[in-house]
């Protein structure tokens, strides 16, 4: 296993070599990583769920009633009655006829690509959709063309070039992980009704935050019903795990028959659905989106009138940094100044694009939040980004 030596020092010699940080606190504004305190400003607890109360109170109370372990797949003995109640509330929420709970939000994006298209059939990706998508489009074995990022144009071209009367899938983030910024989906759901196409929306980092129910970008652009297949996370504004598939009964029932990464996996514990149950009420009572979007609304500006060029549309507000090197400096730096930003690299993103992804959550105070710019700033500042 010699190559194996060789191989990790390759990625090493690169700067592409990766380490897991250890947390011993939740994820909260104030963390400690790695045994120092740091400002939190790279977490996908957006709305700061998987800490809120009743959110542990619903977890807990899943554990009292039905214990730690599902005890088998879905279509074996895993599916418990709370399944059925969150499996309800996440349709009621996305407003489809149905949902289906997956035990990841990948497998919910490997189990469409695959089940809905196949050899004959073409899938129209954005080169920056997630990775589970492009997992997805690789397994389904459909011709994958991919256009370029948020350009109706050429997915335009691409669409019309097309021969064969294969399925056609169009798919796209709904809310991009590493940019922060949205897909034009009024012009793809039009571009699906001209050519034919089926659309189909990961809404990962929009659920809970995106439109005036939370329930995402197609609800944010007004094209929530023409949404074929809504695909989303339980494991970020949520606070849980798990993932999910939206859209008609047909769809769910299809995929309950056909889907193997939902046949061949053990069903998600109690208190996962029991904390996704209890977020997706406070979403809906107490909409902790409003303070994200404040936060959000505050800290651009900071960084802004500090001389930072950022732009975003969402609460993920990348600082472009280029090398490698240099986003890890910046990274490190930031860590050493009290403030925990991850460096994002390839292949994660393409060569020369590292950044340093913030996330804001909706319980950062002000205080933190005008920490966070500072630091940002100062430490911009220093590597002559400003
Ligand atoms: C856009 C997008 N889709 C899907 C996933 C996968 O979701 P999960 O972490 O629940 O597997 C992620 C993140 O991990 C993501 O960013």
């Amino acid at each position: 296993m010699q190559w194996l030596k060789l191989e990790v020092d390759r990625l090493r010699d690169k700067g592409l070599y990766r380490r897991l940080r250890v947390f011993r606190t939740g994820q909260v504004p104030h963390a400690i990583v790695d045994g120092k305190e740091v400002l939190l400003l790279s977490s996908n607890n957006y709305l700061g769920l998987s800490e809120h109360p009743l959110v542990k109170k619903g977890a807990v109370g899943a554990v009292e009633a039905y214990g730690t372990g599902s005890g088998g797949s879905r279509l074996t003995t895993g599916t418990s009655e709370l399944y059925a109640s969150l499996e309800d509330a996440l349709a009621d929420f996305k407003r489809t006829e149905r949902s289906l709970v997956f035990s990841t939000g990948y497998m919910a994006n490997l189990a469409c690509l695959t089940s809905l298209v196949g050899q004959g059939d073409v899938i129209f990706s954005d080169e920056l959709n997630h990775a589970s998508i492009v997992d997805g489009c690789k397994l389904s074995r459909a011709e994958t063309r991919v256009y370029r990022h948020r350009d109706t144009e050429h997915l335009r071209d691409l669409l019309r070039n097309l021969r064969g009367n294969g399925r056609r899938l169009i798919v796209t983030d709904g809310v991009f992980s590493m940019d922060g910024d949205l897909a034009p989906l009024p012009e793809i759901v039009e571009l699906g009704e001209e050519f034919d196409a089926r659309v189909m929306v990961d809404d990962a980092h929009a659920t809970g935050i995106f439109g005036e129910r939370r329930s995402g970008t197609p609800e944010h652009f007004g094209v929530h019903d023409k949404i074929d297949v809504h695909v989303g996370t339980l494991s970020k504004a949520i606070g849980s795990i798990g993932g999910y598939v939206a859209g008609s009964s047909l769809l769910i029932e299809y995929l309950v028959n056909t889907a193997r990464s939902f046949i061949f996996t053990t069903a998600l514990p109690p208190p996962a659905i029991g904390a996704a149950l209890a977020a997706i009420s406070v979403i809906r009572v107490e909409d902790p989106a409003v303070k994200l979007w404040k936060n959000v609304g505050d800290y651009t500006a900071l960084l802004k009138e500090g001389g930072l060029d950022v732009s975003s549309e969402s609460q993920i507000i990348p600082i472009m940094i280029g090398g490698t090197d240099n986003t890890c400096l910046f990274s490190d730096r930031l860590f050493e100044q009290g403030v925990y930003a991850s460096a994002i690299r390839p292949p994660s993103v393409p060569a020369n694009m590292g950044r340093i992804r913030t996330a804001l959550m909706a319980t950062h105070t002000s205080e933190d939040v005008h920490t966070a710019a500072g630091v940002i700033l100062e430490v911009a500042g220093e590597r002559g980004l400003l």
